[in-house]
């Protein structure tokens, strides 16, 4: 499925700071929230819109707007929390979800602790926000769960992702779109992003 890159120079230029080991936690989360927002603007590119008629100060003329699809956003904790604020500013009746995960420090497969979803999820286009995608089996658990839920139209976001992690998600969800920033040279043996920017959660809550 779709790999979407989003090397937009803005982009690059909020990422070079995330990733720079002495960016603090405060401008680390601004920066991971705009940097959302930019990639949420291409990621939301298909949204379907209605033609409505507006009247100007000098005319009447048919204008479009979003239709009254209905939208979700389900942050995978901890990390994926600090990507909501970006994109509610962009869509701000989207409901939101959690799913509450931590990656095994010995076996890296993600350990559910939390899911709280939108009743109606199965009937919402659905973004799915992560902001690491290393091996990916946090996203491709999530991914499992929202396809439970019924959700049908799932992307995926994140800002930083490993090739291996691609790999896993286009092999278990081919129909999810990835949207990301960027798409670094591998995993270390400890399942971290190289070259990366750390450990997300760590650099947003310390
Ligand atoms: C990190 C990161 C991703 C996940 C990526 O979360 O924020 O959610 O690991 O790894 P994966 O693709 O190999 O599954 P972590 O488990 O450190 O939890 P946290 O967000 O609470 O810090």
């Amino acid at each position: 499925m779709k790999l979407t890159v989003v090397n937009h120079p803005l982009v690059q230029h909020k990422l070079a700071i995330l990733r720079d080991k002495h960016t603090g936690n405060k401008e680390f989360r601004e920066l991971a929230e705009e940097v959302t927002l930019l990639l949420a603007y291409e990621a939301m590119r298909d949204l379907e819109l209605d033609p409505v008629t507006i009247e100007t100060p000098l005319t009447t003329m048919t204008a479009h707007m979003l239709s009254g699809k209905k939208l979700a956003v389900v942050a995978i904790l901890r990390a994926g929390l600090v990507m909501v604020d970006g994109i509610l500013k962009l869509v701000p009746a989207a409901k939101v979800g959690h799913i509450g995960l931590y990656r095994d420090p010995e076996t890296l497969k993600p350990v559910e602790y939390y899911c709280k979803l939108p009743s109606d999820i199965a009937e919402r286009r659905v973004f799915l926000l992560d902001p690491m995608l290393a091996t990916a089996g946090s996203a491709v658990h999530a991914l499992s769960i929202l396809k439970r839920k019924g959700a049908q139209q799932i992307k995926l976001m994140s800002i930083i992702a490993a090739p291996e992690g691609i790999r896993r998600v286009q092999e278990t969800h081919p129909d999810v779109e990835i949207v990301v920033a960027a798409v670094d040279s591998h995993l270390n043996d400890h399942g971290y992003i190289v070259p990366g920017l750390g450990d997300a959660g760590d650099r947003i809550y310390g």
